[in-house]
């Protein structure tokens, strides 16, 4: 491997993280809440944004994911890997678990959130995957 090549290899955890970005829907509020603003899918963006502190996790905010009636929803996603949209999320619990799979997934040689050691709200509450723009099926 060239020196160069060296060079552009992550050299910390939180370097590897960054590759892994959670994107979190503001405007989310399960069946039981009521419709006021601000929703609870706000606090839990500042949860999930908390959580990611020192890890080089990125944090983003949108306005609706088109999950609405499984809120609250997230979504993971990274370069050169496939995306992923999580619903049924537990505002008190799931903000640490998007993150701890956040970087479990930034890790993945193969772009791919690993099922061994995801957590399980990104298991129970997975709504859909999405494969990478160069994805090609192999039958
Ligand atoms: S309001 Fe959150 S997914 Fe639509």
């Amino acid at each position: 491997m060239a020196f160069a090549d060296i060079g552009q290899q992550p050299t910390t955890e939180a370097e590897t993280d960054s590759a892994a970005t959670v994107i979190v829907c503001i405007t989310c509020r399960r069946p039981v809440d009521p419709e006021d603003f601000p929703r609870p899918g706000l606090a839990f963006a500042d949860a999930v944004a908390q959580a990611a502190k020192n890890t080089g996790v990125r944090v983003k905010r949108v306005r609706c994911l088109a999950n609405c009636r499984r809120g609250l929803s997230a979504a993971v996603r990274r370069e050169a890997g496939w995306t992923y949209i999580f619903g049924d999320l537990d505002p008190a619990t799931a903000a640490p678990a998007l993150i701890a799979g956040a970087r479990l997934f930034a890790r993945a040689d193969d772009g791919v959130m690993p099922w061994r050691g995801r957590p399980q709200p990104l298991k129970s509450g997975l709504i859909a995957r999405v494969p990478p723009d160069d994805y090609e099926e192999v039958e």
